[in-house]
């Protein structure tokens, strides 16, 4: 199969995998795949999935690899990633990156390749508590940055907007240094493999968008 886009974004939290990606699957026709967001909805609907990861997800920790990699597999064997997929959120450690590895050489799939949205960590403090999302819909606001057009509704779909549970500065500053333990290392693994782009992910959104366009070819 050729002209596979299976793309991975690295990042912090809060870096703007989740705007971003949400926009580059609209501009190239694929799936935006985020595990944070499939957690979410399980915990939403109290699934058994659901019931194991909501405290580990209010402690900023990562939920254990065994009950991701089901759902990733179960989710990438669909038809709509056939011509590519944008992961937002995983693989979060080595190991999932080698999980990874495997599925996509199960399926039949090209290896991915990882865009890096590189952010300080003063920056992901300021935007994370000022970050408002839809419980409905997804939608996700910035009271600084992108503010809903009625205080506290969502624009889409008019359901009130919430703060989510990990996006307390103690539980901030607890997935910050997660990230720097267990996911950073990431960047060095796919950039030896000579398959890591990074854009600057402290720009405005539309920017971000171009050098992320720019660096995918
Ligand atoms: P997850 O949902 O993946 O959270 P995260 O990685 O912490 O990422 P965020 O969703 O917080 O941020 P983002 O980078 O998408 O930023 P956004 O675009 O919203 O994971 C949550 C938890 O689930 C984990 O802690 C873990 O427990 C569990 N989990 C998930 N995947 C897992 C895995 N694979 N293994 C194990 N556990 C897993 O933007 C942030 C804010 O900034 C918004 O308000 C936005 O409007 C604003 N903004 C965006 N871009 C810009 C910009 N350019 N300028 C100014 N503001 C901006």
């Amino acid at each position: 199969m050729h002209h596979q886009k299976n793309l991975v974004l690295l990042g912090p939290p809060g870096a703007g995998k989740g705007t971003q990606a949400k926009e580059l699957a609209a501009r190239l026709g694929l799936p935006h795949i985020s595990t944070g967001d499939m957690l979410r909805e399980a915990v939403r609907e109290g699934t058994e999935l659901g019931k194991k990861a909501k405290a580990v997800m209010d402690r900023g920790e990562l939920v254990s690899d065994e009950l991701l990699t089901g759902i990733v597999k179960e989710r990438l064997s669909k038809a709509d990633c056939e011509k590519g997929f944008i992961l937002d959120g995983y693989p979060r450690n080595l190991s999932q990156a080698s999980i990874l590895e495997g599925i996509l050489k199960e399926l039949g799939k090209d290896p991915v390749k990882a865009l890096e949205l590189d952010v300080a960590d003063d920056v992901i403090v300021k935007r994370l508590s000022s970050r408002r999302s839809c419980p409905a819909c997804g939608a996700v606001y910035n009271l600084v940055f992108s503010p809903p057009k009625k205080e506290g509704v969502c624009d889409t779909c008019g359901t009130a907007l919430i703060l989510r549970d990990d996006d307390k500065e103690s539980v901030i500053r607890e997935r910050l240094r997660v990230y720097h333990e267990k996911t950073a290392p990431l960047s060095a693994h796919y950039a030896q493999e000579g398959r890591l782009k990074s854009v600057p992910g402290d720009l405005p959104p539309a920017q971000v968008l171009e050098a992320l366009e720019k660096a995918i070819g």
